[in-house]
């Protein structure tokens, strides 16, 4: 079962409410939330407070991902505002098992991204602690940047190690996901698809989650 998660980012803020209900209408699975603190990342958008006003709007899970420094700082924060999934950057943490286990005891579903230069090997010594994967496909800080084609080699590797270790981690892939791009990363393994320009910039939602969903699924 693919799921696709818009990602708000790309979505009207003057009328966050209509869009988040928009997409959910049309067949969004999870709502992608995108924190950045124009530190770790070159660019700033939201903290807990829109994400609990996400939640008082749509009952979808709501996929948090954190693009800050010291992460472990807002993370109660976040699984009070309402946070299905939390990821944090496995750049962004020193003590990784920590912060995983900290996302854990709040409540929320723990996830690690990884930056598109970081080994899949990372997650060597961390996987079976978590719920889901986030591999970004872009360098992380801005909607609507292009594919970047390696990921799929990338996606493939760890698609391999979650099966060798028999685990049942969801592969969430981040960035460049469109019409253009999507068959192949879930030929490589991908279970979950962030699309924020392919889904807010498209006149029809609904045609444009359904697209995507077929192509996945095919
Ligand atoms: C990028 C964000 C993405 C972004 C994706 O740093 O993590 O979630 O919204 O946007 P698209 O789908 O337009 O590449
Ligand atoms: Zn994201």
């Amino acid at each position: 079962m693919k799921l696709i998660a818009p990602s708000i980012l790309s979505a009207d803020f003057t009328r966050l409410k209509e869009e988040i209900q928009a997409v959910e209408a049309a067949g969004a699975d999870w709502i992608h939330a995108d924190i950045m603190d124009g530190h770790f990342v070159p660019n700033l958008t939201f903290g807990p407070m829109v994400v609990e006003a996400v939640r008082r709007t749509t009952g979808l899970p709501i996929d948090v991902h954190l693009m800050i420094s010291e992460p472990d700082r807002y993370i109660s924060g976040f699984a009070k505002a309402g946070a299905t999934c939390i990821s944090v950057h496995a750049e962004t943490c020193t003590h990784l098992n920590r912060t995983v286990q900290l996302i854990r005891d709040s409540g929320a579903r723990p996830g690690v991204v990884l930056n598109p230069a970081t080994p899949v090997e990372t997650l060597r010594w961390i996987l079976e602690y978590l719920d889901l994967v986030l591999v970004m496909s872009v360098n992380p800080g801005f909607g609507g940047q292009r594919f970047i084609p390696n990921s799929i080699a990338k996606i493939t590797l760890l698609r391999t190690m979650i099966s060798e270790r028999g685990l049942h981690t969801l592969v969430e892939v981040d960035g460049g996901v469109s019409p253009q791009t999507i068959a192949d990363i879930a030929a490589a393994g991908a279970d979950v698809f962030v699309a924020g320009s392919a889904v807010f910039n498209s006149p029809d939602y609904r045609q444009a989650i359904l697209t995507l969903r077929q192509l996945a699924n095919r």
